[in-house]
């Protein structure tokens, strides 16, 4: 299946400022890595994937800007828009804001609280996983659900190291998610199990190596290079994988999916 994604070159990225467990600004980005880990990527979804790539200009002193997931969550062509939990990014919302009225979507909606785009809310089938309480607060879901018209299940994770639910869940299909069960609360795991028919579960090595941070297409799936369990699970089902690194942007606390929103 065709995808269309937003993507945001990492000419400005860096650790600036330190606002999840995996960014040290005493382990800085080298930005030379960066750039080809990202083209790398980029020509992954546009070149072998013959997705539809499209490009927001990144702005200077807006380091998080590449992680475009956080930028919004469309669904039908609405777009909910972000509203981020920390000072250093809140700025980014505007920039995403003018990108989406430039290209002419005139259904756009702030939440009043915090609220990180995709990089918390998956949407499988027709529902709405949404994760909190890191980065996200549980009250957006109910305003963004009711914006998007979609039924939404709400997710409590458990690990400050997966702070957004697209670092602990991969939607692999219709039928089929990957996630890391540790960093659920039991709760949240249950959820899931009712509603999804086959659960993948990924080991610690793999979700250290951010290998939830997947983007799928239902046959084809890019999955951040040292995530080796999963890799070779995702083989054996017949899928089509496509393995990147992204070490330059783990420094960050990011990886495939962190660098990629769906326009839907
Ligand atoms: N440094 C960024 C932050 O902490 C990383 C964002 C990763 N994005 C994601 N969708 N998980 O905000």
């Amino acid at each position: 299946m065709t995808k269309s994604i937003l993507m945001c070159a990492p000419k400005h990225f860096a650790v600036e400022y330190e606002i999840n467990p995996w960014m040290h600004k005493d382990n800085p980005v080298q930005l030379d890595l960066a750039g080809k880990q990202w083209q790398q990527l980029h020509d992954i979804y546009s070149k072998k994937l013959g997705w539809d790539v499209q490009l927001i200009e990144p702005i200077e002193h807006l380091p998080d800007m590449v992680f475009t997931a956080n930028g919004a969550l469309l669904y039908k062509g609405k777009v909910a828009l972000p509203n981020f939990r920390q000072p250093d990014r809140q700025p980014e919302t505007e920039k995403f804001k003018q990108w989406f009225s430039d290209q002419g979507y005139d259904q756009m909606f702030l939440p009043k609280y915090n609220f990180e785009g995709e990089g918390d809310a998956l949407i499988w089938n027709d529902i709405l996983f949404a994760g909190y309480p890191w980065r996200t607060d549980k009250p957006s879901h109910r305003e963004v659900a009711d914006f998007l018209k979609i039924k939404t299940v709400s997710l409590q994770l458990a690990d400050a190291r997966f702070y957004h639910l697209d670092t602990a869940l991969t939607i692999i299909d219709k039928s089929t998610v990957a996630l890391y069960p540790k960093a659920f609360t039991k709760e949240a795991l249950t959820l899931i199990h009712q509603l999804v028919p086959h659960v993948i579960e990924a080991t610690d090595e793999d979700a250290v190596a951010y290998g939830l941070n997947s983007m799928s297409d239902g046959k084809n799936i890019v999955v951040p290079e040292n995530a080796n369990n999963l890799i070779q699970t995702y083989r054996n089902r017949g899928m089509e994988v496509t393995t990147t690194p992204i070490s330059e942007f783990q420094k960050s606390g990011g990886g495939v999916k962190c660098l990629t929103l769906e326009l839907r």
